[in-house]
């Protein structure tokens, strides 16, 4: 199904993680490291505080900013949460929706992935759309369910043309900090499971050209096997992120 070249995506998952003064020593350290990574997209998602310290320290440089996570809302009372205007007029481009530790701690369902979807879209926003089966789910072989489960009640549920502006990533909850990543065919398997639910639910040409980034302790050490899958169109990556030169090693694989 890769009719098409998908332009690889590599993004990077600070979480709850990096000060505003943290951020401002990553950059320097990073930028230059990824100078000829001209074959892919690059993405860093840090906490809500210091993404405008982010947006500062890669203005003119090829690394968008993401938020890790936005509300539905334009605006309201909402208290602590962030809306997808807010987070465009900080300087974001990308947004991370529904990442398994906001749909574990923060009771956040496919319903509200879809919302969260098509605000950020409305106002510009790329979403990276997660999902991605637990352990129990994999073990007791409901892996396909839970993610047609995933897929069809959130990003399945966009319009074709809102569906043709989001990226997925497919992060397997068991492999999420755990350095137990999925092997390169594994992760494909899923990857070519949901390019076939996209297929279903939209046409070959979405299925096609859709690009889902795999997630789940990716390091410098197992990116070049999983980079290698076809089926993989980039990575999300939290620990490994953290680190300039880590960072930059997954960035640079081709
Ligand atoms: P990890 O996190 O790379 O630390 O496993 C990935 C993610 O949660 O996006």
């Amino acid at each position: 199904m890769r009719s098409q070249v998908r332009r690889r995506v590599m993004a990077g998952n600070w979480k709850m993680y990096k000060t505003q003064a943290e951020t401002r020593d990553f950059f320097p350290v990073f930028l230059p490291l990824i100078l000829d990574a001209t074959h892919c997209d690059v993405v860093i998602a840090p906490p809500f505080t210091s993404i405008a310290a982010a947006v500062q320290a890669t203005e003119g440089s090829r690394v968008a900013i993401a938020g890790q996570n936005n509300h539905w809302q334009k605006e309201g009372a909402f208290t602590g949460e962030v809306s997808s205007q807010m987070l465009v007029a900080v300087g974001c481009t990308y947004v991370i929706v529904g990442h398994s530790e906001r749909r574990q701690y923060s009771g956040e369902t496919d319903g509200m992935v879809a919302q969260k979807s098509r605000a950020a879209l409305e106002c510009g926003l790329t979403p990276i759309v997660c999902l991605g089966e637990n352990f129990t789910e994999r073990e007791t072989g409901r892996t396909q369910e839970i993610l047609s489960q995933q897929f069809i009640g959130g990003p399945g549920s966009l319009t074709p043309e809102e569906f043709s502006r989001i990226l997925l990533a497919y992060e397997p909850v068991w492999a999420i900090g755990t350095g137990r990543t999925a092997t390169p065919d594994i992760a494909a398997a899923a990857h070519r499971f949901l390019r076939q639910c996209v297929q279903d639910q939209f046409s070959a040409e979405a299925a096609a050209s859709v690009r889902i980034l795999y997630g789940g302790s990716v390091k410098p050490d197992n990116s070049q096997g999983l980079m290698a899958q076809q089926e993989l169109d980039g990575a999300l990556v939290g620990g490994a992120s953290l680190d300039a030169k880590s960072f930059a090693a997954i960035v640079n694989c081709k």
